[in-house]
């Protein structure tokens, strides 16, 4: 029996990934570029053995079942497929935070997952590599293999399905500080999976075609704000980013914004208009992201907090990439 045990963060986009290349493989169709959290950990333990019968996949202590367990599979025979016979797996994933709400748990899982089991499996893979295999069950998991800044580019359209693309650090975590305050709204999971939510506004929206073209040009601008630690232009482009990429999802009927989402991003928009630089995000999910300047984050959380539909905020710097730890499988 060979074993690993990794942890992961989830990432918050800044500019977003929202629709993937018409092409086997998970290839986005737009670069983004997030920001790896130092808080919400998910901490996977990966085990092979010849003697195991089948895989065992236990994700928050319950049996994962049908998509769920078929993701996970997946990500374990491509690995085999490499490694060799390494027999049956035993997977033993846990978060300390809600799953499946648009809180980025496919992305803290799947790099967790990727990098636990490549090395349970004896590979010697970089990080460039890992990230490759993460992105292949869910693209926002290949940025949460590095810490700090992280950039996702698009999939090549003349080149996919056989080439690798991964994910590349852009700046340290130390390069600009942000506070990002997550003010959490509901603990039940989202009605619509994100490939699904993309599939339908690809298909469906009368605004597929502008996102598309304004994605890359939000993304290089906010890279360039970035480089230039320009934090007021960072968030003001990471908000745009967010509300268009929605935009073009609401028109197809891909509604992940509840009545507290609204109120959270009215707090958000009333604090800028008193003078703070404090920006949204919104991922597939009805929480909101509020990016802040760590001095001005209790004031933003305070007031976060007096939102009605927030139920609670978590305040997280910027953090690590996923890594290696020794130890049993549950936090
Ligand atoms: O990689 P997925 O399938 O978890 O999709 C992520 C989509 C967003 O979180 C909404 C945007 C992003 O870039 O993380």
């Amino acid at each position: 029996v060979s074993e690993a045990v990794a942890l992961a963060h989830p990432n918050v986009a800044l500019s977003k990934y929202w629709g993937k290349r018409d092409v086997r493989g998970n290839f986005p169709a737009v670069p983004s570029l997030s920001v790896t959290l130092a808080t919400l950990t998910t901490r996977t333990r990966v085990r092979f053995g010849r003697s195991f019968a089948g895989d065992r996949i236990l994700l928050g202590g319950a049996t994962a079942e049908g998509t769920a367990r078929q993701r996970v599979v997946e990500l374990l025979d491509r690995v085999r497929g490499v490694a060799g016979d390494l027999g049956g797996a035993e997977v033993v994933s846990d978060n300390d935070f809600p799953t499946g709400s648009g809180l980025a748990s496919s992305a803290s899982g799947f790099a967790a997952l990727a990098l636990a089991a490549v090395r349970a499996a004896g590979l010697d893979w970089d990080a460039s590599q890992v990230s490759d295999l993460a992105r292949r069950s869910s693209a926002s998991a290949a940025r949460s293999i590095f810490g700090g800044f992280v950039e996702l580019p698009a999939g090549e359209p003349d080149a996919l399905e056989t080439t690798r693309l991964s994910a590349r650090a852009v700046a340290p975590a130390n390069h600009l500080p942000i506070s990002v305050l997550v003010a959490i709204t509901t603990e039940a999971a989202k009605p619509i999976g994100s490939t699904e939510g993309m599939r339908a506004t690809l298909e469906r929206s009368p605004f597929a075609g502008a996102w598309l073209e304004e994605a890359p040009r939000l993304h290089a601008r906010l890279r360039d704000a970035l480089l230039a630690r320009d934090f007021s232009s960072v968030g003001c482009l990471a908000e745009s980013s967010a509300l268009a990429m929605h935009a073009s999802a609401i028109a197809a009927g891909v509604i992940y914004l509840s009545g507290a989402t609204l109120e959270a991003l009215t707090t958000i928009r009333a604090l800028r208009g008193s003078g703070l630089a404090v920006y949204a995000s919104i991922d597939a999910g009805p929480h909101v992201k509020a990016l802040a300047q760590p001095a001005d984050a209790a004031r933003v959380r305070a007031a976060l907090e007096g939102t009605p539909g927030v139920l609670r905020v978590v305040d997280a710097g910027v953090g690590e990439g996923a890594r290696l730890v020794n130890g049993e499988a549950s936090p």
